[in-house]
């Protein structure tokens, strides 16, 4: 008889990803709840207000849903997508063809660079102060993932032999709020597309946007790569991830969408077919009335921008540097300190934030302060803060 197989153990792709960082806060959690008044949670970018009705009800009237919806989305979807960017972000010429919706957007960057091929020995580029998702589906396909911001440290990765295949933007950016200038992204685009490098631009903070550049109802906008001025209207090698999740507080819909290559949304569109990877039809149809609804982003934008005004003052006040934080839903701040002393002081005064170490060693002096609280919550941290001053 002849022995057993030994075959190498199976990969525990777990292996892999880093612990979930959310563990290491439970001991400030905990100080900040036993405060008398109550925690004062900014610590995570969940909305907190009611979803708009005009969504809800979109919703409600597709509860009938027997058969398979389309992965690739209806097209009075696809349509709906294309004169958003038309409308909202200053995208005319979107085909319809390629847009793709998603089950949320952090699916999709978990999974990009698997579904995109990409393996070990290829490099995913993104943020060195990042998102952490762009990192874990690096590691999920079995790639490497590279801290990089500008052209000159992608030039060096390059030289060094690494095989960039993917660069993922974000701006505005979670967690610093800094915006990409259209010059910036357009330099960026133009070294990926002389590489034959994908570009994934995730953007899910763009409509919320403080400073006249980048406000959208003092004109301002946040530019999107697929914007002419940025890839002259030609969006090969180009996608953007959007969600609906921040503007719209649909974050428990999962609804969003990929925008941009045509070649590239076919070639995805294929693999979530046989992936099922689709988006529920209820979910659909309401994602197509949260595009079409500008009014209700617009009185979201006005909630966090009083909330905004509230918590950046209290926090400079209290000592706090604010830096970047131009658009989006966090204020990036730093009392020039190690972020777990910064946490812990806040902690003391039942208030949670996350510390910048989340998103890589370049935030380590810094904490993420959520504008996603209640206003009566919000309303409760100058008065915390007040000894600091
Ligand atoms: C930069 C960025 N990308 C993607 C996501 C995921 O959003 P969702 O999966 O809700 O669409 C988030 C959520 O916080 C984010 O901050």
């Amino acid at each position: 008889m002849s022995a057993p197989t030994q075959h190498p153990p199976r990969r525990r792709v777990g292996a892999s990803l880093p612990d979930f960082p959310w563990d290491s806060l439970a001991a400030a959690k905990a100080r900040a709840a036993a405060h008398p008044g109550g925690i004062v949670d900014l610590s995570v970018g969940t909305p907190v207000d009611a979803t708009p009705a005009v969504v809800a009800d979109a919703l409600r009237s597709a509860a009938n849903a027997p058969g398979y919806p389309q992965t690739h989305g209806t097209p009075a979807l696809r349509e709906t997508v294309a004169s958003w960017f038309a409308r909202r972000r200053g995208v005319p010429g979107l085909d319809p063809d390629g847009v793709l919706p998603t089950v949320g957007s952090k699916e999709l960057v978990a999974w990009l660079p698997l579904l995109l091929g990409l393996g070990d020995g290829d490099v995913v580029a993104h943020p060195a102060v990042a998102y952490p998702t762009y990192d874990v589906g690096a590691r999920l396909a079995g790639a490497t993932p590279l801290g990089a911001d500008t052209v000159e440290e992608l030039d060096a990765a390059w030289e060094a032999g690494r095989r960039v295949r993917l660069l993922w933007l974000n701006s505005p950016s979670n967690p610093t709020g800094a915006v990409r200038s259209v010059g910036e992204l357009a330099a960026l685009v133009d070294w990926a597309r002389a590489r034959d490098v994908v570009v994934a631009s995730d953007e899910c903070y763009a409509e919320l946007g403080w400073d006249a550049a980048h406000d959208t109802t003092r004109g301002g906008l946040v530019p999107s790569v697929l914007d002419p001025r940025v890839c002259g209207g030609d969006h090969t090698g180009l996608l953007v991830a959007y969600s609906t999740s921040k503007q719209s507080n649909l974050a428990g819909y999962r609804a969003a969408f990929l925008a941009g290559d045509v070649a590239l949304v076919r070639e995805l569109l294929e693999l979530r077919k046989h992936a099922g990877m689709i988006v529920p039809w209820p979910v659909q149809v309401a994602l197509r009335a949260a595009l079409g609804d500008d009014e209700h982003v617009a009185a979201q934008r006005e909630r966090y921008r009083a909330r905004r005004d509230v918590l950046r003052p209290a926090l400079e006040r209290a000592g706090f540097r604010v830096d970047a934080s131009a658009a989006g839903l966090y204020l990036w701040s730093t009392r020039g300190e190690p972020c777990r002393t910064t946490i812990d002081l806040l902690a003391e005064r039942g208030v949670l934030a996350a510390p910048g170490d989340f998103y890589g060693p370049p935030g380590a002096r810094h904490v993420r302060i959520a504008l996603t609280a209640t206003d009566e919550r919000i309303g409760e941290v100058p008065a915390r803060l007040a000894d600091l001053a």
